[in-house]
């Protein structure tokens, strides 16, 4: 090869690597550059060094010269490449350079779930008639579940079709265990711990085999309600759900009772709300059973009370207009974000 020659393809070399050096968008295709042109073993500047051997005698300083000249060069290029590429393994800024002075991308904010916000305003609202809040166990025994509430062995609510039993509950010996199928297993728990006067709500899940459809859904969220006191009367009751209407709802609110029947509550009623001149059914009530109160070692000559538990979903879906909940449990966020 003639000098000339030599000399020629090493600048060409040389003009090809800083362009590719440039080009190099990240740190894998600035490494995949590198190994191409400055590679050890195949690189294209050691395959253009064995030219070296091929020309004349007397060029072959000159020839020399020149090639350390080139390899510096395309060194020096891929050494700034590296440090436009930050520390080495950053990517190569590609777009234009931070300007500080723009204002910043707004991150997208999230919140609290419908019911979630439902239930802490539910407990801000009783709160304020001087309800505290108690809570219970969502897995239950049937003490709690059933038998304090007065719901006897052989009465259909207990029917194991009815309830989410835990088939391992029965497997360690520990008694049967099922999840609550209604939150007033949490007056017994009060009860138990307190003497009267006793004023609680509670708030949280229920679980029954139901078939999910606009109205029913296997897990739902019950507001329990209990107050026991001297002298307390289903006046009480009713005036106590007409304040706690209107403080949901706002505005024109309608209470109606209906007779009805629970074990634990005598005399029970099924309590209808009105609210822009629809009737919607929100749960039951009534007075305290005596037997309850026996159970828990309450003097029913002493003491008298009245209990509630409403459907959490069905209150919030009236509100805001839901006619599905099951809307509340698919995670849309088309959904979700209207609240
Ligand atoms: N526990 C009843 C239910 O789930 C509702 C209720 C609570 C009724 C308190 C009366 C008193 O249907």
């Amino acid at each position: 090869m003639s000098l000339a020659s030599f000399l020629a393809e090493l600048d060409a070399l040389a003009a090809e690597a800083v362009k590719a050096f440039a080009a190099a968008m990240d740190a894998a295709a600035l490494e995949a550059a590198r190994v191409e042109y400055l590679g050890a073993k195949s690189g294209k500047l050691k395959d253009a060094q064995k030219g070296l051997g091929t020309v004349g005698k007397d060029d072959k300083p000159a020839a020399g010269k020149k090639f350390n000249e080139v390899k510096q060069a395309v060194e020096a290029a891929f050494a700034a490449a590296q440090e436009r590429a930050g520390s080495g393994d950053a990517a190569v800024s590609s777009g234009p350079p931070f300007d500080p002075s723009q204002p910043g991308a707004r991150p997208r904010l999230g919140h609290l779930h419908p019911l979630t916000q439902t239930i802490d305003e539910l407990k801000d609202i009783m709160g304020r008639l001087g309800f505290s809040v108690a809570q219970g166990p969502e897995i239950e025994d049937e003490r709690h579940n059933f038998e304090a509430l007065n719901i006897p062995q052989a009465h259909p609510a207990r029917d194991p079709l009815e309830n989410f039993y835990l088939a391992t509950a029965e497997k360690l010996g520990a008694g049967p265990m099922l999840l609550r199928s209604q939150t007033s297993t949490v007056q017994i728990r009060v009860m138990e711990a307190q003497r009267p006067p006793v004023r609680i709500i509670s708030l949280g899940r229920v679980y029954r085999p139901d078939t999910a459809d606009a109205t029913h859904y296997p897990m739902f969220h019950q507001i329990e309600g209990l107050l026991v006191d001297k002298h307390v009367t289903m006046a009480d009751l009713k005036s106590t759900l007409r304040l706690f209407a209107k403080s949901y709802f706002g505005g024109e609110v309608h209470i109606r009772f209906r007779p009805s029947f629970f074990p634990f509550t005598e005399p029970s009623v099924e309590v209808d709300m009105q609210w822009h001149d629809r009737w919607i059914e929100m749960g039951g009530a009534g007075m305290v059973d005596p037997n309850v109160l026996r159970a828990v070692g309450y003097d029913p000559d002493e003491v008298s009370g009245f209990a509630f538990g409403l459907g959490v979903e069905r209150v919030c879906a009236r509100r805001h207009h839901v006619t599905d909940i099951r809307e509340f449990y698919r995670n849309d966020v088309r959904f979700l974000e209207q609240f």
